[in-house]
């Protein structure tokens, strides 16, 4: 269970000493601040051995064959060790050379599932070693999109996603959470388009191509991030702002319009933004998530472009991590919840701050309804040990074990702490904690030493650690979430099922949420004509919003209602986000019919996915095995 203080210090390896160094020289303090490795079973890196401090990365970015070819040099830690690892997965590693210019000795070690480690031998006090490679078509962070899966439809598109563990099939590098680095890059793209990276960005395009950039503030590997494509820049605040294609820039500029006022309201919350610029870059729909925190530039899925702002709790939650997840960040993946957890409950405060409590309270609970049902998934599949906070992804691809628990049993615990202390309290020390640890990893064992430590006192028996942390499921103290305006919709579902015809129920002035809770508390197996009757007063499936549409279309397939089915073709072909994906496709494989479409469409669809989506789907489809038996 819980480590002892005793086991966590032999756990922890010290590296360095000095702590109280000024808050604003960051880049050069940052290594004595953030002085603890702990083991990560995810990277082949020793950081205890020899670590990097900063990257200078140099590509040039060839859209028409694909490949990103190049250099990348880093500035290595003082008093390092007679080797440096890095992680590499599927990279063509041409030749590594120290600062001099001359050939330094490496080893790639064998393929596994974390990819190959990259050993350099470094003769002497080495400061710096540039690795020259190429990544191909294939990496795993990248998505190359053709011209015909962007908005403009001329231009093709690059992409990049590093986390959890992808940013070492396009970077050689230190991929762990707890190796913090900053970095410059100079990218050369063909010269219509425009670079934009986790850093300094332009906000106009170059006249040769060639773009440079600067992070200056110490990240780990897995917030490295690039896009390339046809970009346009609007402002929106002083110090915010939205990248999209020309086509899609002032739809986004306008869906995001809180943006600023969402800076301001988390600054309220938990102290300064400390990255300067925060803008969001609306990707093409192929992107696999809704949001990815890159720092400085968060990446978004157009999905959220609902034409109403109703679906921008997404950009609070991207935002949010600008404090937790960038600032602070988990050590090792199996602390991934210290990531999502305090972000989900930070989002929630800001979307409170901003839009107020009757739409927290629908976020809450549309959160918890999400969190039940991921349990009920995971216990009955055997997967008890994924509902614990902490995790034990050892041996795993860390993507397999992030669930909603991470995001929604962090927050309901965050919660209960908050339930227990008061709100006043509970702020003032999250705002301490933000600001002690900033630029530095965390640990789930140091959190709770912490949270005794500075809040809760060693006993605190209305609060259990171990059911919480260690323990599977939900524990009895959680807060139960409530919501008026949901209590409202259950009414007119109880309406409906009681004859209401659906054009005379109550639903003047629903938002998004409560059609989502709509949807979703219909019960199973209604017939096609009623599933018709609704469509007809409501237009679901014409409609423009992808989180109705997404409930919708798995409703239909559960009633096999087909006047829906051409747009669910339509939507698994266009949209990649595999939060949407995962749920459709499994009601599909539920029946013999339904198996046979998955299959039709997905054979259509895979190549329009990025690789993280295409993992999942290939195992949810058992998609190799079919594809053999296709071939044999
Ligand atoms: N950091 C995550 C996305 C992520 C998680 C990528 C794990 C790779 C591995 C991001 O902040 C996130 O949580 N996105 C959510 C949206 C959010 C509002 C819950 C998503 O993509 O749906
Ligand atoms: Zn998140």
């Amino acid at each position: 269970m819980r480590l002892s203080p005793l086991g966590a210090a032999v756990c922890l390896l010290l590296f360095a000493g000095c702590t109280d160094t000024p808050k604003d020289d960051q880049a050069a303090s940052h290594r004595e601040r953030s002085s603890v490795f702990v083991m990560d079973h995810h990277s082949a890196a020793r950081p205890e051995v020899s670590v990097i401090t900063h990257m200078d990365l140099r590509l040039n970015v060839d859209l028409s064959a694909k490949t990103l070819n190049g250099s990348v040099t880093y500035a290595i830690a003082p008093d390092h060790g007679s080797e440096i690892i890095f992680d590499t997965d599927g990279l063509l590693v041409h030749g590594v050379r120290g600062e001099d210019g001359k050939d330094l000795a490496f080893t790639l070690g064998e393929e596994g599932k974390l990819g190959r480690a990259l050993t350099v031998q470094l003769s002497g006090p080495t400061p710096q070693v540039t690795i020259e490679y190429e990544a191909g078509e294939g990496a795993k962070a990248l998505q190359w999109l053709a011209p015909n899966q962007t908005e403009g439809g001329k231009e093709p598109f690059l992409f990049t996603q590093g986390q959890a563990i992808l940013t070492r099939s396009w970077i050689p590098v230190q991929d762990s959470p707890g190796i913090r680095f900053t970095y410059t890059a100079e990218l050369t793209v063909p010269k219509e388009l425009m670079a934009v990276m986790s850093a300094q960005n332009p906000q106009k395009r170059s006249a040769d191509g060639v773009y440079t950039f600067r992070m200056d503030q110490p990240i780990p590997a897995y917030l490295i991030a690039l896009a390339v494509g046809d970009l346009d820049f609007k402002a929106i605040g002083p110090r915010t702002g939205v990248y999209a294609e020309p086509g899609m820039v002032d739809t986004a500029a306008w869906e995001f319009a809180d943006m600023e006022r969402m800076v301001s309201a988390a600054e309220e919350l938990y102290g300064p933004y400390r990255w300067e610029r925060y803008d969001v870059l609306v990707l093409p729909p192929s992107f696999p998530f809704g949001g990815m925190e890159n720092p400085r530039l968060t990446f978004a899925t157009p999905t959220i472009l609902a034409g109403d702002r109703s679906l921008t709790a997404l950009i609070a939650h991207e935002l949010a991590h600008s404090w937790s997840g960038n600032l602070v960040t988990n050590a090792t993946w199996d602390d991934f919840w210290l990531n999502e957890g305090f972000t989900v409950y930070f989002e929630k405060r800001i979307c409170e701050a901003v839009y107020g409590k009757e739409y927290e309270d629908m976020l809450d609970l549309l959160g918890y309804q999400d969190l039940l049902h991921t349990v009920q998934r995971l216990d009955s599949t055997g997967r008890g040990a994924d509902t614990h906070l902490k995790l034990d992804l050892k041996g795993r691809d860390p993507d397999d074990g992030m669930t909603d628990v991470a995001y929604e049993k962090g927050y309901a615990f965050l919660r209960r702490v908050e339930e227990v202390v008061g709100r006043a309290r509970f702020d003032a020390f999250l705002r301490q904690y933000f600001d002690a640890f900033a630029f530095q990893s965390m640990t789930t064992e140091r959190f709770l030493t912490y949270l005794e430590d500075e809040l809760l006192g060693r006993e605190h028996p209305e609060i259990s650690f171990d059911e919480w942390v260690y323990g599977p499921g939900i524990p009895q103290d959680v807060v139960p979430p409530s919501s008026e305006r949901f209590a409202e919709v259950d009414a007119q579902i109880k309406h409906w099922m009681d004859g209401t015809p659906a054009v005379s129920l109550t639903t003047a002035g629903w938002g998004t949420f409560e059609w989502m809770h709509f949807l979703r508390h219909l019960p199973e197996g209604l017939g096609t004509e009623r599933l018709a009757e609704l469509d007809r007063a409501f237009g679901f499936t014409a409609s423009g919003n992808t989180e109705i549409v997404a409930v919708w279309l798995e409703r239909s397939i559960g009633s096999r209602y087909m006047d829906a089915y051409p747009r669910l073709d339509r939507f698994l072909t266009v949209v990649g986000r595999r939060k949407f994906l995962v749920p459709l496709y499994t009601a599909l494989m539920r029946t013999e019919e339904g198996q046979a479409m998955a299959r039709n469409i997905y054979g259509r669809a895979r190549p329009n996915y990025h690789s993280v989506s295409v993992r999942t789907l290939d195992e949810l489809l058992d998609w190799k095995q079919m594809s053999d038996a296709v071939s044999m």
